[in-house]
């Protein structure tokens, strides 16, 4: 079964909280938190201030997302008893593994992220080691975009690895991106386990009702 992170870039964050517990109703099953800092992508959003303003107000876990360069020096400021993932990008980090292991070593699931034009490969050799790989299906830095399909056959290759036992055997395959409800059928046959949707969820209309079909879809 596959689980839903909508993305509060997308949320009205005057109504953050109100926001947070209608897809906590819908059926959600995680707060992803997308940090930019308007240097590895051009937006600013938020950080763990606004993030910590949820802390005890909503059941669910973080799955946090941080689009900033140096991650290494950000990390801990993310780490709260709520958090399920911290996922930094492998393009803003020059030492990856020490990276993953000073996530792992701070008690959250670990998770690297992967632009779409930026192959597997960087990620390979962390695999075994990672709790979560996210596969972004649009160029980050932005909510409302649309999904770039050949990063589906990413979610493919990585799945038909976790299954020939070159990963840990608990990855989280995540997707973040471009998701809507036309095309979440294509996205959960590639293999995603967890899907990030932003503006199909909170875009218009009732957060929790667009979550409920979301996870209609997922059972
Ligand atoms: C983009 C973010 C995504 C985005 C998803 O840089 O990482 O999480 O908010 O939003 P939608 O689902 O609207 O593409
Ligand atoms: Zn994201």
């Amino acid at each position: 079964m596959s689980v839903l992170a909508p993305s509060i870039l997308s949320a009205d964050l005057s109504r953050l909280g109100e926001e947070v517990a209608a897809i906590e109703a819908g059926g959600a099953s995680y707060v992803h938190v997308d940090v930019m800092d308007g240097s590895f992508v051009p937006n600013i959003t938020f950080g763990a201030p606004l993030m910590k303003s949820l802390l005890g107000k909503t059941a669910l876990p973080f799955d946090v997302h941080l689009m900033i360069v140096r991650p290494e020096l950000r990390i801990a400021d993310f780490v709260t008893p709520q958090t399920a993932f911290v996922t930094v990008h492998a393009e803003a980090c020059t030492h990856l593994d020490r990276v993953v292991h000073q996530i792992r070593e701070l008690g959250v699931g670990a998770g690297v992220a992967l632009n779409p034009a930026t192959p597997l490969c960087m990620a390979e050799q962390l695999l075994p080691e990672l709790d979560q790989l996210l596969i972004m299906s649009v160029n980050p830095g932005f909510g409302g975009q649309r999904l770039i399909p050949y990063t589906l056959e990413k979610i493919r290759r990585l799945k038909a690895l976790r299954e020939a036992g070159k990963t840990n055997p608990d990855l989280v395959i995540g997707i973040d991106g471009g998701v809507d409800l036309e095309n979440i059928g294509t996205v959960l046959e590639a293999g995603a386990d967890l899907v990030v949707a932003g503006s199909a969820v909170f875009g218009g209309g009732t957060p929790r009702e667009k979550a409920e079909a979301f996870c209609r879809r997922m059972r």
